[in-house]
């Protein structure tokens, strides 16, 4: 029997509700939402709701390393303990989320032999850079864009944590970072604040940061494009197929969305003021595989989380199938059919990417 969605469950496990937004504000950080107010020029309800989910995000990611499904010693840096504890369906999927990620990503870096460039899409308070240089999996350089608000924030927290900074000014040649506006730039690690909405000056910023468009390139999006219209993201995607000549996109984000477990998703979104302008390509894998196709890539390939659960490492599945009690495996089985995992390459220099494929990594 197929079962409503629990709205608790939903909003913690994708992204999003206000409560983020009026964490943020808790945090005294009016003055920078000031600051910022004519930088981004869009700065309305709806932009707000879609940065809340950053912390939504960041908020469950913490719980579940908290309760060890993956290990990310730097999380704790960008958000404290949450204070309420989230189901084990949440963290199972975000288990699933990450690690799926992650898999794709070391693959390319690998196939590359670091020789390549990654850009982190909607980055939020991400740590990935950190997880990468602990692992000598660094790439030439790492590029996180985000809004203006919240690259401050990441900014602000990265100069007053040592195990933030260290890192990254161990990893550049000077012994002062380049902090301009709203950006941070080094010579392995650079965060540009920035709306993804608007690629003209995004390309323009990317080219200033030194974007280096003959080298193999990695673009992550994790839960990013279904709050930005079709047009848009595909705007994004068709510049980075004619920009690079080696280069994957790994996409995460909702699928079946049409169906009724979908539909109430949006709807509990929707009332949260939180639109998700880019649903209409979360219909089936199908809908998401082609934006890719249709805008330059040569492949495309794309998994709901269900399959990928299935298809991740099984000793370590087991490991975390240990960590808690599991009462509603319905309930996981349908939230992670509601999502997906889309990856497309284009390979001109026959790095092998178009074989990167879960289960034989
Ligand atoms: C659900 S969060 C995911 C954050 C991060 N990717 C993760 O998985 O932890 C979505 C992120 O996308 C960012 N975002 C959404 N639309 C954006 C836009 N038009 N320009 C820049 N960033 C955007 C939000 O600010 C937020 O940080």
């Amino acid at each position: 029997m197929r079962r409503e969605p629990a709205n608790e469950l939903l909003l913690s496990f994708g992204c999003e509700s206000q409560s983020g937004a009026q964490r943020f504000k808790e945090r005294n950080c009016e003055n920078i939402m000031a600051a910022n107010h004519s930088f981004t020029g869009s700065d309305d309800t709806a932009d707000e709701a879609v940065r809340s989910t950053c912390d939504d995000a960041t908020v469950c990611k913490r719980f579940a390393v908290s309760m060890n499904y993956w290990k990310d010693p730097y999380i704790q840096y960008f958000i404290k303990q949450p204070n309420e504890r989230k189901a084990p369906e949440i963290n199972r999927g975000y288990y699933a989320r990450v690690k799926a990620v992650n898999i794709l990503m070391d693959a390319f870096i690998k196939k590359t032999s670091c020789n390549c460039q990654v850009i982190n899409l909607g980055a939020g308070l991400d740590t990935t850079f950190w997880r990468l240089k602990d692992q000598n999996l660094l790439p030439k350089k790492y590029f996180e864009i985000d809004f203006p608000m919240i690259v401050l924030r990441k900014i602000h927290l990265i100069k007053t944590k040592p195990p933030l900074s260290k890192p990254i000014i161990e990893t550049h040649s000077s012994s002062s970072l380049l902090i301009d506006g709203c950006s941070m730039d080094s010579d392995r690690y650079t965060i540009i604040g920035q709306d993804l909405r608007d690629l003209p000056v995004l390309m323009e910023r990317l080219k200033k940061f030194g974007l280096n468009t003959k080298l193999p390139t990695l673009l992550l999006a994790e839960c990013v494009l279904v709050y930005i219209t079709p047009e848009k993201s595909a705007e994004l995607i068709k510049w980075a197929s004619s920009t690079f000549n080696t280069t994957m996109f790994i996409n995460y984000e909702q699928v079946n969305m049409t169906d009724r477990f979908g539909q109430v998703m949006i709807e509990n979104l929707q009332r949260r003021q939180c639109n998700l302008a880019g649903v209409d390509i979360c219909q089936t894998l199908e809908t998401q595989k082609d934006r890719f196709l249709l805008n330059g890539w040569d492949h495309a390939n794309t998994m709901d989380m269900m399959t990928v659960y299935n298809s991740l490492p099984q000793a370590d599945i087991q490991r975390i199938e240990h960590l808690e009690f599991l009462d509603e495996k319905e309930l996981l089985q349908q939230l992670l059919q509601h999502y997906c995992i889309c990856w497309a390459t284009k390979d001109s220099g026959d790095f092998g990417i178009r074989d990167i494929m879960f289960g034989n990594i």
